[in-house]
């Protein structure tokens, strides 16, 4: 049975303070969230251990990006290990803004893939298509092949410690959400290229992200493949980002 997800990723922004009342607020709601998903935050890395002092064990938390390498002279770089060691459970990788931004190509998502499973963390392999890509007809293709790249040295048991989240790049911070229609029927493509990959489809959680809100959250979620989201913006309001953890359909 695959999991519910709701994880929350703050992207380049927060502060101590912010930590402090979204944390605590989110924590005092969290016995009333959804009881079946779980509820991840993703802060920027500095602020990890504050938000897991704070969240004292109620919420789990990721980081947004690790480095390809292992360890040594990388300055500037944080590692698969020092996440874990930090007691995070989830990594974000191939986050359509480090592709775009940071120029990630499909062989450092996949290096960073291999380290994040070698370090017993989950992966959260991002990808999605532009507008120019969908216009084109070309959505399908273009997030298989992203998938079939960077996934494509996981074996075996490592299956369990994947999730992939479709974030279509033309609905990440636009307000333009991808129709429940069109989310599932990627979503279920998706997990067609798993089973192609000879991955345990089934199992995997595939998250939607891209202008999830608080309104829109709960028929994104009634789809059938679409098994919580990946949530920027309104991650960052305690009273969105709760209603969204809440968002499920009842007895899912
Ligand atoms: P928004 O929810 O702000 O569109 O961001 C989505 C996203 O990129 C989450 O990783």
């Amino acid at each position: 049975m695959r999991r519910k997800i709701v994880a929350g990723n703050w992207k380049m922004n927060g502060s101590k303070d912010l930590v402090q009342q979204l944390v605590g607020v989110i924590c005092d709601h969290a016995g009333s969230l959804d009881a079946g998903a779980e509820v991840v935050i993703i802060p920027p890395a500095p602020y990890i251990p504050l938000v897991q002092q704070r969240a004292d064990g109620k919420l789990a938390i990721g980081v947004q990006n690790v480095s390809q390498w292992q360890s040594g002279a990388y300055t500037g770089e944080v590692s698969a290990e020092m996440a874990r060691d930090l007691g995070c459970w989830y990594v974000l990788v191939g986050h359509s803004e480090r592709r775009q931004l940071f120029g990630e190509s499909d062989e450092v998502v996949a290096r960073k893939i291999g380290r994040v499973l070698e370090s017993g963390l989950t992966a959260v392999l991002c990808v999605g298509e532009t507008l120019d890509q969908r216009d084109a007809g070309e959505a399908e293709q273009v997030v298989a092949a992203q998938i079939q790249k960077g996934l494509a040295s996981v074996t075996g048991e490592q299956w369990s410690k994947v999730v992939v989240a479709y974030e279509p790049v033309w609905a990440i911070g636009t307000g333009k959400t991808a129709t429940a229609d069109d989310a599932q029927a990627m979503h279920a493509a998706i997990r067609k290229v798993l089973e192609g990959m000879n991955a345990p489809a089934e199992e995997i959680s595939v998250l939607y992200g891209g202008s999830v809100k608080a309104d829109n959250a709960a028929a994104l979620f009634s789809e059938p493949d679409i098994d919580g989201g990946l949530i920027g913006g309104a991650s960052l309001k305690a009273d969105e980002f709760i209603s969204i953890c809440r968002a499920f359909p009842a007895g899912a």
